[in-house]
């Protein structure tokens, strides 16, 4: 199973609670709002991208089954 990380840049506040639950798929751009490092990820890697989608204050991750 693979699964999609779309992040909705408009809206991210930039507050790096993602980086902070998930270093290795998170980082902030030089315009202060976070991007996914790989927009595809496996079943392994999900349940990191997962809490990164639930700590987002303005819930702009999603993750979804692709
Ligand atoms: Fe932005 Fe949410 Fe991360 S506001 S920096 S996507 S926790």
């Amino acid at each position: 199973m693979r699964y999609k990380v779309v992040i909705d840049r408009e809206n991210c506040i930039g507050c790096a609670a993602c980086v902070a639950v998930c270093p290795e798929n998170f980082e902030i751009k030089d315009d202060g709002k976070a991007m996914p490092i790989k927009p595809t990820i496996t079943e392994k890697e999900y349940p990191n991208n997962k809490k990164a989608e639930e700590v987002c204050p303005v819930k702009v991750i999603k993750i979804t089954k692709i």
